[in-house]
């Protein structure tokens, strides 16, 4: 099988790199001159905004599915730089399913809880969108154009991603760890509701999808609701660190150029009745996490 990986140097990319099953061949894509896994992918660097790029190197490798993970994927940067958000996110995935049509694959989608406006999460796979910001307008916008593309797909929706990669960009678990290593004080809000996902279980969860050739939308992240003040609390328990360096304060208070989602979270029943996808509880995630951290050091 001929995998696509769209966004390989991203955290998910990586990660989905790492953990390739057997019998799968897959082609790294990104912007950057080279794969940081060189040694996992065949890697083609090209910008997923230019449609016949795509199209040609599809119909020319006829992959049997892309994993669709590349994104704009900064929230509160989206808010200003509109243009550039769209084309990754919509163009890239509207370009994505129409070479996917002509070469006859099949696309994993990666989207996200933010197509929600968290009223009144945790939400179903069927609940109604309502995204409240530029980014999760975007990524409804590109779940829909998989849909009227006709294109066999499954779109996996996650929230709060961490995990340890190279050459990353910060994510949440990572940036907390940098400053209460060294005992700086933060605030972390206190009223937004989610599951966390480490990237690696993710991965996972998706390299099942594509063996179990799921269809339709699935939820896969951690199965507890918890808001981001109790995960940090949970992170420096697990990593020793001093708890009293973090404070509460509100989404308001934070004042984050993007609107957030509140009671927001994701119901991951679906993807365990349908798939056999259970991922950790939130400890045990952070105790996998914890092992690579300390392998790192
Ligand atoms: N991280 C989260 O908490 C989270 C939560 C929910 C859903 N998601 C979704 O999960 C997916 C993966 O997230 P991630 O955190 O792994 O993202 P990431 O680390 O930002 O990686 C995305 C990769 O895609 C690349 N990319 C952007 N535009 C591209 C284009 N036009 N053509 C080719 N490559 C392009 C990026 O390159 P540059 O870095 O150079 O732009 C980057 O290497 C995304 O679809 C995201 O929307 C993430």
């Amino acid at each position: 099988m001929r995998v696509w990986v769209t966004g390989c140097n991203g955290l998910l990319g990586q990660k989905l790199l790492e953990t390739i099953p057997g019998g799968f061949h897959c082609v790294g894509i990104d912007l950057q001159e080279r794969a940081i896994l060189a040694d996992r992918c065949e890697y083609v660097r090209l910008d997923l905004s230019d449609r016949n790029e795509v199209k040609d190197l599809a119909l020319g490798d006829k992959p049997d599915w892309i994993i669709h993970t590349a994104a704009f994927t900064r929230v509160d940067a989206a808010e200003t730089e509109r243009d550039a958000c769209w084309q990754a996110n919509v163009i890239g995935t509207e370009n994505v399913a129409y070479a996917a049509r002509k070469a006859h694959s099949r696309v994993l989608h990666v989207s996200t809880d933010y197509i929600f406006d968290g009223a009144d999460g945790p939400y179903k796979e069927d609940d109604k969108p309502n995204p409240i910001g530029f980014y999760g307008r975007s990524k409804l916008a590109s779940e829909n154009a998989l849909i009227i593309s006709e294109v066999e797909h499954v779109v996996v929706r996650l929230m709060v991603l961490y995990g340890l990669t190279m050459d990353q960009k910060p994510n949440f678990v990572i940036w907390l760890l940098d400053q209460l290593g060294e005992n700086k004080p933060v605030n972390i809000v206190n009223d937004q509701y989610g599951n966390t996902t480490l990237a690696d279980e993710l991965a996972e969860a998706m390299w099942t999808c594509v063996e179990r050739q799921a269809r339709g939308v699935y939820h896969i992240a951690g199965p507890d609701i918890i808001n981001r003040y109790q995960f940090a609390q949970m992170i420096a328990d697990r990593f020793d660190l001093d708890k009293n360096l973090i404070s509460p304060l509100s989404t308001k208070e934070l004042a984050q150029p993007a609107p957030r989602p509140l009671k927001s979270g994701l119901v991951v029943d679906k993807a365990r009745n349908d798939l056999g996808i259970q991922l950790s509880a939130t400890d045990n995630a952070l105790m996998r996490f914890k092992k690579q951290w300390d392998a790192r050091k």
